[in-house]
């Protein structure tokens, strides 16, 4: 009950009263302007989201999204020492506060609450823990001399958080109320990103399904949660050239299934594969597809080759978005950015003059064949943790193709993006792609 309800019910009463009708008209006029003020008051209040109505029906016709505007906030009493800069690992220190906002079918969208980073409390029952509802992203803020902290594409992963929402029914939201949660967030808990050149805070969005009962179908009840980790440059000691494992015995994703799209439960069944490429010497695997063993992404990261062509010119190819590819953010930043620079938009360093950029389907045999006439140029992975990462070797039927990485452990094409890409995730260079979180 709000605090303002007996006053509410006194007004009511003393405008009705049969006791005093001659004081009914005094009072009246009182009252009707200490109601007014009372609506211009609550206005200021943080009222739970309320279901859309037909005013004729009274049926609900929208449920309540996210509104940031009645974000509740409460902060740790008990603040957490931050880390030293260089002990951090990936993923596994947590800053202090933490966004959640809970859903369900009847009402909607809940509250967001910015509160102190705790264990969540969920029902064994939950059907995130039965049935995988559950689906995630993986952003970057970075913080700079004077405070400013940046996203890069923040719009890009609320994009696919909502695709991947949609995929297993649970619920959607406005992607930039979110967005706008978020920057609260990291803001609130900048100062766990190290000053330090090349630190960043890895930011965890996750949806799950949280509804209290067995039965596989849409989820009633689903909660949304951001958790950040501070982290440390990819590259701290040099640039590491990974090996990889093209592998047949196992398939990521299939026509038709969920491969492209950020769900938890893509990820488990990745990790025996994994360990069986390390017991071979490989740290990753090549995911192939079908008889022709085309490839479509490289562990957790997407895959991008450059061929030299008869003609001196290089052509950077990926393979094409489809269910078995994830539209990752670097892959799509990557791809801008070499297409401005072949188109003769932009010049981006270190890449080639004469280039031409390709989203085509790539087979196993395509590599062979370069590696034979000694026309690959490069091999790299491109995801959010690492930006780039080049390969220098991947196993196949047997044998090992080699490919070349340059000197510093890192091609051409893959260091000039990383460089660019890091200097307009950090506001180096300003860009649209950089969005301000500061208030
Ligand atoms: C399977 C898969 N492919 C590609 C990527 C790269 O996506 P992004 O560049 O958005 O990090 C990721 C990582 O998020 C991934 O999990």
């Amino acid at each position: 009950m709000s605090k303002l309800t007996p006053l509410r019910s006194s007004i009511t009463r003393l405008t009705s009263t049969r006791q005093f009708p001659s004081t009914r008209n005094v009072i009246r006029p009182l009252a009707a302007s200490l109601q007014s003020h009372l609506q211009t008051q609550t206005r200021g209040y943080k009222r739970s989201p309320q279901p859309m109505r037909d005013v004729m029906t009274g049926e609900i016709i929208q449920l309540p999204d996210i509104d940031p505007s009645l974000l509740k906030i409460s902060k740790t009493t008990s603040p957490k020492k931050p880390l030293p800069p260089s002990k951090l690992v990936f993923g596994k220190t947590f800053t202090d506060h933490m966004l959640t906002i809970n859903w369900n079918s009847a009402n909607g969208w809940a509250t967001p609450e910015i509160r102190p980073y705790a264990p969540l409390e969920l029902d064994p029952s939950s059907t995130v823990f039965h049935y995988a509802f559950t689906l995630f992203e993986g952003m970057k803020a970075y913080r700079q001399e004077d405070g400013t902290v940046r996203l890069f594409r923040p719009d890009m992963n609320m994009a696919r958080m909502n695709r991947s929402a949609t995929r297993i029914a649970l619920p959607t939201f406005d992607g930039e109320a979110l967005t706008e949660l978020i920057k609260r967030l990291v803001v609130l808990d900048s100062e766990w990103i190290p000053k330090e050149k090349g630190y960043s805070l890895y930011i965890r969005p996750t949806l799950i399904g949280t509804q209290n009962a067995l039965g596989v179908g849409p989820s009633s009840d689903a909660m949304l949660f951001v958790i950040c980790s501070p982290v440390g440059p990819y590259y701290a000691s040099g640039f590491k050239p990974v090996q990889l494992l093209a592998t047949t015995k196992f398939v990521r994703a299939a026509p038709g299934g969920t491969g492209g799209y950020k769900l938890g439960a893509n990820y488990a069944p990745g990790v025996v594969p994994q360990a069986e490429a390390a017991k071979e010497g490989y740290s990753q695997n090549l995911w192939l597809l079908g008889d022709e063993h085309a490839l479509t992404e490289v562990g957790t990261m997407n895959l991008f080759v450059a061929f030299k062509k008869p003609d001196g010119t290089v052509e950077l190819v990926t393979p094409p978005l489809d269910d078995v590819v994830l539209p990752g953010v670097t892959r799509d930043s990557a791809l801008q950015l070499a297409r401005a620079h072949a188109k003769g938009d932009l010049v981006v360093p270190g890449l080639p003059e004469k280039l031409v950029v390709s989203e085509r389907k790539l087979i196993m045999a395509d590599l062979v064949e370069a590696e034979k006439n000694g026309t690959l140029v490069e091999v790299f992975g491109t995801g959010t943790a690492a930006i780039v990462s080049a390969v220098d070797k991947i196993g196949y039927e047997g044998r090992d193709i080699q490919i070349p990485t340059g000197p510093e452990g890192l091609g051409n094409i893959a260091k000039g993006l990383l460089d660019r890409i890091i200097a307009i995730q950090t506001g180096e260079i300003e860009h649209p792609w950089s969005v301000i979180a500061n208030p």
